[in-house]
């Protein structure tokens, strides 16, 4: 006989929550009870109740729950459940629930101490885990969007996503609400300079007015100076194609007529103050055409030179490669006609716009999330501390991804509509992205020594990714190292093994098999190319595989959301 607390916390009710009798069970080593339980129409609130129980449970090791089913099947979103007792112990246990109860099935909640498999001493835990993950294979399956890319979740519409990844009402109007004001601030515009022509750069002032912030003014400013455009490779929208020059590129052919060039390019490369940012990814993807009007890409070099003070300019703007017709493509330089050198550096930016957003932006963080996110819903239970850890880093991943399969990379889509790699010039170019992609690659210790940008003082976005990747590390590698103590516990996880195996072999497409890229200066010190399975090297608790694919993870979300 005891008299036990319970507290209900309700994150929303999917309409009024007016229909809110749940049955709630107790189930512990040595008995369960069943109580009835009403709860308020509340939203974000926990609620509490006092109930006896006449017999003696012992540990608690489930919480079951069931929603009374009404005339209207209103679906109630749980966020955990906490039980205090019995009588004065004040011990809360916790049951984490995060997700949608909605139908007349027993929802079965275990406590949530995070476990590993076999690390039970009671085998109830392991029956439910299998249930648990036989359940989320079936709602999470893998799809393929294009081949060579990597898969996704099965959903061709936000509608088909299993419940519990749906973004939340408040999530939901606020993005749509964002879309309906920026297409409105673009038709107003249309609208504004619809009998105007331009002819001058200052036209393009008739369209810079709206939502503006500080930083936007600045470069409204500045935008035509080398200084910003230089100053934007380090530290700007897209940090992550410039790269510190070990040799001239081969790609730079120097005409007669500029040895003083040659020689100020040679001069910087033996100072270790050149620097380069090259897009040969886009050489040959094909251009979009929209409405009826062909679109143009370029695939430039930039040479810049780092001066002593940290500033970084450009020197050398080439803006195609060489090809047969062209063996030595012109050569743009800082000393040409103001509005010619100006062309040649919008060029440069409209391709760093193409790369950031389909290489860096769409490949390297929503893809790759993605990827680990369905694998963590297909592979480990809520129990393994590995799902505890990434929940809250994945959560609306897939609704994000799915949307923009549906309506900005679709056919028909905004890409197609407006981007000059629409068209499926995108796809291209993010297949060419997908076999370039390392593991290291995704690591910013690893990346910003492989560009040789490690100990530059004016490098702010390195010193930032380094210090945000170490805090990470330090929480990331405290957790994992509580679970993995010696490599065979990792070896002998066979939910940990089926993930990896599921990132690498499935969902990356059969990574493990990819060679290095010639890119990478140094041997590899972390495995070079994906390979996370479970080859020998790789699966070492808190230095590689095991706490090094969780801080990507994390920082991905970091960077998405920071
Ligand atoms: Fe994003």
């Amino acid at each position: 006989m005891g008299r036990y607390r319970i507290g209900v916390a309700t994150g929303a009710w999917l309409f009024s929550g007016s229909h809110n009798r749940v049955q709630l069970w107790l189930v512990g080593a040595r008995g369960e009870a069943r109580l009835e339980l009403r709860l308020r129409p509340a939203r974000g609130q926990e609620e509490e109740f006092e109930r006896d129980v006449p017999k003696d449970l012992g540990p608690l090791q489930f919480v079951k729950l069931r929603k009374h089913h009404s005339l209207v099947d209103d679906a109630w979103f749980c966020d955990c459940i906490t039980v205090r007792g019995p009588g004065a112990c004040e011990e809360a246990t916790f049951f984490p629930c995060y997700r949608w109860v909605q139908g007349q099935d027993v929802l079965s909640l275990p406590e949530g101490t995070a476990r590993l498999a076999g690390d039970n001493a009671l085998d109830v835990f392991q029956k439910h885990r299998e249930k648990e993950l036989k359940e989320r294979r079936r709602l999470y399956c893998w799809a393929t969007w294009k081949e060579g890319l990597p898969r996704t979740i099965a959903a061709e519409r936000q509608d088909d996503l299993p419940p519990n990844s749906r973004f939340h009402e408040e999530k939901r109007l606020d993005f749509e609400w964002a879309l309906k004001a920026g297409a409105l601030e673009t038709v107003l515009k249309r609208v504004y300079t619809l009998l105007s022509s331009w002819s001058r750069l200052e036209d393009f002032d008739q369209i810079f007015w709206g939502q503006k912030s500080d930083l936007a003014e600045r470069v409204h400013r500045c935008w035509r100076d080398d200084e910003l455009f230089g100053y934007q490779f380090l530290n700007g929208a897209n940090p992550m194609v410039l790269r510190r020059s070990a040799s001239l590129p081969s790609r730079l052919v120097l005409p007669s007529g500029t040895e003083a060039l040659g020689a100020q390019l040679e001069r910087e490369l033996q100072s270790g103050s050149l620097f380069e940012a090259d897009f040969s990814l886009l050489d040959g993807i094909p251009a979009n055409v929209i409405r009826g009007e062909k679109q143009y890409l370029a695939a430039p070099l930039v040479m810049l030179q780092m001066r002593p003070e940290g500033k970084l300019l450009p020197v050398v703007i080439q803006i195609q490669p060489p090809s047969p017709s062209c063996p030595a493509p012109p050569l743009f330089l800082p000393s040409d006609p103001p509005l010619a050198w100006l062309l040649a550096k919008i060029w440069v930016r409209n391709s760093d716009f193409q790369v950031h957003q389909l290489q860096y932006h769409l490949l390297s963080t929503h893809l790759v999330a993605e990827v680990i996110a369905v694998a963590t819903m297909r592979c480990l239970p809520g129990l393994h501390p590995v799902f505890k850890l990434l929940i809250p880093h994945i959560r609306y991943t897939l609704e994000i991804n799915t949307r923009a399969r549906s309506q900005l990379i679709s056919e028909g889509g905004i890409f197609d509509k407006a981007v000059s790699t629409g068209g499926g010039g995108h796809v291209h170019l993010l297949r060419r992205a997908m076999a370039q992609l390392t593991y290291r690659s995704l690591c910013p210790p690893d990346d910003l020594a492989a560009r040789g940008l490690l100990g530059i003082p004016s490098a702010l976005y390195a010193h930032d990714a380094l210090r945000l990747w170490e805090i990470i590390a330090r929480y990331v590698q405290g957790i994992v190292r509580l679970f993995y103590h010696r490599d065979d516990v990792v070896r002998g996880d066979p939910e940990l093994q089926a993930w990896c195996r599921e990132i690498t072999e499935v969902g990356l497409c059969q990574a493990q098999d990819r060679a290095q890229v010639t890119d990478a200066p140094n041997p590899p010190q972390h495995g070079g190319p994906i390979r996370p399975g479970p080859q020998p090297g790789w699966d070492v608790p808190g230095s590689r595989w095991g706490s090094r694919a969780l801080l990507v993870v994390i920082f991905l979300h970091a960077i998405q959301t920071g």
